[in-house]
């Protein structure tokens, strides 16, 4: 048995978050604590801590953590908390889990006025998001699990796992419950371009708990799924909208488009925090635009000419009717989608 992954949790003396560094996996293990709203911001903006439901626990217990360093000046504290929740909150746009998550704390200390008071409910209601978080990647794995047989080879896009949570993953949690329920599963892992966090964070977390992965890079996925090698897909998601459509890791919509044209289901599998009813459509999720250089100079080494003009959408949103099923912490969902 390997101890469980905790991407981001409470530092032992409570004072800071603890995060798994991610920028510098699979080569170098290293965590790291956070104690700064520079640090916090910084870690969530650079992906040091990454995937939507561990950027929203990483949120609130940072708000937690920071809001700690605040003045004690009772009449500016609220105005500093709320910069800093608002720092903390824009650090990026696409995952609705970060504001949602951030969102949720302070309005648990809207009416109060206490500094004393407002630190510990703070606390306390940072801590409860990491717990749900827990249980709900839980019962995703139970009830996603149901969707996958005995021998099912399954593809996956970036990383929807336990380096992406607070918990045991979402698109990875049916695969590791099926694993340990002694189901043989062999999970393809598309590299995801432009960080890699397929091949990087999802075929480290995979291989360490014993479940057998393959890495692809991204233009492979047509063929490997025309040659009859993947029985299923199971994404993460950054915001699914009222209407089912899902804002994932870039790429994700290409996957799906393969998927249909190959008569493979397609499941997204996401926590209810990732789910936005106010959001109506994937055409009214924020697509976050990131540096030319992830692109052209990935990892330090350049690979496009500085001439050249640089794309780099971070996600892209997939349609509703190319998703086969949502399977969510309260069960699997099939258009038209009424989440419960
Ligand atoms: O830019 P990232 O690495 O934070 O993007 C992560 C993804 O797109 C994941 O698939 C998504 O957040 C789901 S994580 C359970």
């Amino acid at each position: 048995m390997t101890t469980p992954i905790e991407a981001v949790r409470w530092s032992p003396a409570a004072d800071a978050v603890r995060i798994i560094d991610q920028r510098r996996l699979p080569e170098h293990y290293e965590e790291r604590d956070l104690r700064t709203l520079d640090e916090v911001v910084e870690a969530i903006q650079t992906l040091s801590v990454r995937g939507a439901p561990a950027i929203g626990v990483c949120g609130a217990i940072g708000l937690a953590v920071v809001a700690a360093t605040a003045t004690s000046d009772p009449g500016a504290f609220p105005q500093e908390l709320r910069r800093m929740a608002t720092a903390i909150r824009d650090a990026r746009p696409t995952a609705v889990n970060l504001a949602w998550a951030v969102d949720r704390v302070m309005a648990r200390v809207e009416s109060l006025a206490d500094r004393a008071t407002i630190l510990a409910v703070l606390r306390e209601e940072a801590t409860r998001i990491l717990d749900e978080d827990r249980a709900m990647c839980r019962a995703i794995g139970e009830h996603g699990s149901a969707l996958i047989s005995d021998g099912a080879r399954i593809l996956t896009h970036c990383n929807a796992g336990a380096l992406a949570t607070g918990g045991m993953g979402t698109a990875l949690a049916p695969i590791y419950v099926a694993h340990a329920k002694g189901h043989r599963v062999a999970v393809f892992a598309d590299e995801t371009r432009p960080l890699l966090q397929g091949s990087r964070l999802t075929a480290w977390e995979l291989a360490r708990a014993g479940v057998p992965v393959t890495v692809i890079s991204d233009n492979m996925a047509a063929s490997v799924m025309r040659s009859g090698m993947i029985d299923l897909c199971i994404v993460g998601a950054d915001r699914i909208a009222a209407n089912g459509d899902v804002a994932n890791k870039i790429g994700t919509y290409g996957v799906a488009v393969l998927a249909r044209h190959h008569g493979i289901p397609l499941y997204v599998a996401a926590p209810t925090s990732t789910i936005d009813p106010a959001t109506a459509t994937g055409a009214d999720i924020v697509i976050e635009q990131r540096s030319p250089d992830e692109v052209a100079v990935p990892f330090g080494h350049r690979i496009a000419p500085v001439e050249a003009a640089i794309h780099n959408p971070a996600f892209d949103v997939t349609p509703a009717e190319l998703v086969s099923a949502i399977i969510t912490d309260t069960g699997v969902f099939r258009a038209p989608y009424r989440f419960g």
